[in-house]
């Protein structure tokens, strides 16, 4: 199933309550691997000041204020937004396709599970890319799709048990876990790392390199503005 941002702000209004322990729990414990190299990755400084699009109830947003960087946060969801914790600067509703932020004004951009929601991929990324200065530090972490014998595995447990937990754990969770093996599914069919690193080159990105994690499920990618 194809996201938007209409179908992004039905999915997180009712799951922004209890959002982070059963990413947490779902994710069988590897999301937090997966943000943290990220960040790693990105080698933002201490001070820099850093853009966490889709930034949700502030996962990233604390792991990069915990680096000494600063951190606008931006959701589209009040609802997501209205769970955010311990942010230093306030955060900001709007969509990642327009951000309300002049070109070239942030060190750093980060975001968590935010393409797959988008109606112009190329073009949000280009707008991610607008506000970010030349040298600064772009990095993405996402779901991936396993695959050989991992993907057997990987499709049981995001086709069989994922839905099912969902239905289980209620308040939302099961249409969360409906979408998200076909969404994961068609997403890395069309996106495959190669062409999403591309699509970071044609928007202005250099040194853009992916890793794959946990065997395959979780992918992060960095790189740096020409
Ligand atoms: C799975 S949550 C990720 C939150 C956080 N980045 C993390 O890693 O835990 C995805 C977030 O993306 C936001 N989102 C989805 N589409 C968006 C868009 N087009 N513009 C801004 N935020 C969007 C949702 O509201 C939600 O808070």
């Amino acid at each position: 199933m194809q996201g938007s941002p209409e179908v992004a702000r039905e999915l997180f209004a009712p799951i922004a309550p209890n959002y982070e322990r059963w990413a947490r729990v779902l994710s069988l414990g590897q999301d937090a691997r997966w943000r943290h190299r990220m960040i790693e990755a990105s080698r933002l400084a201490e001070g820099s000041l850093v853009l966490d699009v889709a930034a949700g109830t502030g996962s990233i947003t604390r792991l990069l204020e915990a680096r000494g960087c600063r951190v606008v946060p931006v959701d589209q969801s009040p609802e997501m937004v209205s769970k955010l914790r311990n942010a230093s600067l306030s955060p900001v509703i709007a969509t990642a396709e327009s951000l309300p932020f002049p070109d070239e004004s942030f060190d750093g951009v980060t975001f968590g599970y935010l393409l797959r929601y988008v109606d112009d991929l190329p073009g949000c990324l280009g707008e991610l890319t607008r506000v970010l200065r030349s040298g600064g530090s772009m990095g993405m972490v996402e779901f991936g799709l396993p695959t050989g014998l991992w993907r057997r595995a990987w499709d049981l447990y995001a086709g069989g048990i994922l839905p099912l937990a969902g239905v289980v754990i209620g308040a939302g969770w099961g249409e969360v876990g409906r979408f998200l093996h076909s969404s994961i599914i068609e997403f890395g069919a069309m996106w495959e790392p190669e062409t999403l690193e591309n699509v970071w080159r044609d928007s202005g990105m250099t040194e853009v390199v992916s890793q794959a994690m946990s065997l395959g499920g979780g992918l992060v990618m960095w790189g740096r503005k020409t």
